[in-house]
């Protein structure tokens, strides 16, 4: 299937292919590894002089068609499936990156993240300059002539900051860098980094993608130089890989995945404007508000503004956990991307981990309250939050 298909008819029809048994919904492969005729094709295939599938660590039919349906929807040349979204950026930079090299990247970035750039990946001696989300100028200032990556994630996890794609494709462009958007919060339905000049997408497909919280998985979409040559040789020696079950459980995911991001952005948005004449909230992050400093970005960038939103409470931590134990219908979780609505409290959870210096530079007060919105009815959501808020 070619690009000349709209996105709701990818998600359900992209990269499907059928066996010789004609089933409709796409088949299952748990097989790590797959029979050759004689010694001579396997020989054949283990150089690649013959196409076909090997082994699982790194071929797989139905992890090729979980990749072949994000790739169509992204505008990807190329897919690379990972164990996880950790993975996805793992191997990433693993295959595009070397001791001596230099990245620059989003202080806004999920926890992980930030802890395998500065933590991790500095012992092999690549080093993290963390700029500003939203300051095109910080990420200029920020570039050594070893910048080999620049890396971002939008909105942001938790605060919903709105980097500027083009902007920062251009400046990666104009280094001789190489742009990677983290997708996972916007998935292709509302976002494609690609057609706004990033080099590569990262994404959790645990989050939205699979959408009903079942499994971990993640991809590396781009050029096919980059990814082939690149990130899909990494993934075949060290072995971070989706696994077939999960790839099938994604795949089906990604046939509702337009449905879902719409209606999800949609209860999000009615939710904000709610939380945001409560008393006791004092600011609410979501990019569908007025009141969001990059709103004009988002609406031009986005399709629709996500599902993820955060709130201040007045009175920190202990006014924050009150509004969170007060819920009997949100999940109290650190996941998102479900249908079902998830709250957490990201300065002691997803963010626990890094500095409290880094966690205050980044915005994550104690008073935050992240709120992933659901299918739920958006008036049993905002009952179920009002008893913490009164
Ligand atoms: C934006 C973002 N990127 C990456 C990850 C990591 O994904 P995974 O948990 O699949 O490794 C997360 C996880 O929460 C995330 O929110």
């Amino acid at each position: 299937m070619t690009d000349t298909f709209e996105l709701a008819t990818l998600g359900v029809r992209a990269g499907g292919r059928r066996t010789e048994f004609h089933e409709h919904s796409e088949a299952l492969f748990l097989t790590s590894s797959f029979v050759f005729d004689n010694a001579a094709q396997a020989a054949a295939r283990f150089t690649g002089v013959e196409e076909g599938f090997v082994y699982s660590r790194f071929s797989n039919p139905t992890v090729s068609m979980f990749q072949d349906r994000l790739a169509a929807m992204e505008g990807a040349e190329a897919c690379v499936a990972t164990a996880s979204g950790m993975s996805a950026i793992l191997a990433t930079a693993m295959a595009l990156l070397k001791a001596g090299d230099h990245v620059v990247c989003s202080s806004a970035v999920f926890g992980s993240t930030v802890q395998l750039f500065s933590g991790i990946l500095a012992r092999f001696g690549v080093q993290t300059t963390f700029v500003s989300p939203t300051d095109v100028r910080e990420w200029e200032k920020a570039l050594r002539p070893d910048t080999k990556l620049l890396f971002l994630e939008t909105p942001s996890n938790p605060l919903t900051e709105v980097s500027d794609i083009a902007a920062l494709a251009a400046v990666a462009k104009k280094a001789g860098a190489l742009l990677a958007v983290d997708n996972a919060f916007c998935t292709p339905a509302l976002q494609r980094p690609l057609a706004l000049g990033a080099d590569l997408v990262i994404h959790s497909a645990t989050k939205y993608l699979d959408g009903q919280g079942r499994v971990l998985g993640g991809a590396v979409l781009g050029a096919r130089a980059l990814v082939m040559d690149g990130v899909f040789g990494f993934l075949r020696t060290a072995g971070p890989t989706l696994s077939p079950f999960n790839a099938w459980v994604i795949l089906k995911g990604m046939e509702t995945l337009e449905l879902r991001m719409l209606a999800q952005s949609e209860r999000a948005l009615e939710i904000a404007r709610w939380l945001e004449v409560q008393p006791r909230v004092a600011r609410v992050h979501f990019p569908g508000l007025e009141s969001h400093p990059q709103h004009a970005l988002a609406k031009r960038q986005q399709r629709a503004p996500g599902a993820v939103l955060s709130f201040e409470v007045k009175g920190g931590r202990e006014a924050a956990w009150r509004v969170i134990d007060a819920t009997r219908l949100i999940s109290i979780t650190g996941n998102l991307g479900d249908v079902k609505s998830t709250i957490t409290h990201p300065a002691t959870t997803t963010h626990g981990r890094i500095s409290a210096e880094a966690r205050a530079a980044a915005g994550i007060t104690e008073g935050l309250v992240r709120l992933a919105v659901g299918l739920e009815s958006p008036g049993d959501l905002k009952a179920d939050l009002a008893r913490g808020l009164a």
